[in-house]
């Protein structure tokens, strides 16, 4: 039978000294470059919307649900400001920042507790949506199933939305990452 890690394993905000595993997890999920520390120290003062699973103080995994200003979100995710301005009643959105799961502990619901632990945080009285850059390449986008689950909804395809981090190797691109975002989101 397969260990349930969701029942032992604790949903905390990370610390600074979990960055070595935080990276490991990123750069073995999205590629080298991927995550840099002052930008992890950064993310984990948002302490509602940042989490790790930890199992038995070894970290396996992170979600980062980040806060952010309109016209910030609508440069990062070449989206028209005043759409998300309209949608979001002017509120302050949410945007999905990182999502990645120790493949040894993948399938097992990790992601989804770390993603409803962190909704449960977010407050209609202070944002207005979450918008959610689904990483799409070969074809397949791994969290569409759940966002669609979560209640989001599909808005449309952004390529070469992490072309601009330029020390980012993406695994599947080889290099400066081409690979293309779907967007989706979800109106709180
Ligand atoms: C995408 C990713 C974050 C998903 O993490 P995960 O922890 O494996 O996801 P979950 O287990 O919560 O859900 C994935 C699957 O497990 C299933 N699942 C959920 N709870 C489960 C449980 N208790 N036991 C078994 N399976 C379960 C889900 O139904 C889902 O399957 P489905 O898509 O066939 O419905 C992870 O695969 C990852 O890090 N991938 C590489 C990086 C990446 O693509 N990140 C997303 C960028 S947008």
């Amino acid at each position: 039978m397969k260990t349930d890690y969701k029942s032992i394993m604790l949903i905390r905000t990370p610390e600074r000294e979990d960055f070595t595993e935080v990276k490991a997890i990123c750069e073995d999920r999205f590629g080298k470059g991927y995550i840099k520390e002052e930008e992890f120290n950064r993310w984990i003062t948002d302490d509602k919307y940042c989490k790790v699973a930890d199992l038995g103080g070894k970290v396996i995994g992170i979600v980062y649900l980040m806060p952010d200003k309109i016209k910030n979100v609508a440069r990062a995710l070449k989206l028209d400001e005043s759409y998300i301005e309209d949608m979001s009643g002017g509120k302050n959105v949410i945007r999905s920042r990182c999502a990645a799961i120790d493949k040894d502990y993948e399938n097992m619901g990790i992601s989804d507790t770390l993603h409803r632990e962190i909704f449960s945080n977010i407050s209609p009285d202070d944002f207005g949506a979450i918008i959610a850059p689904a990483w799409t390449y070969n074809g397949y986008t791994p969290m569409a199933k759940p966002l669609k689950e979560y209640g989001f909804e599909l808005f449309g395809e952004r390529e070469n939305l992490w072309y601009n981090m330029e020390e980012y190797e993406c695994i599947i691109c080889g290099g400066r990452c081409k690979c293309t975002a779907a967007i989706y989101i979800k109106k709180l």
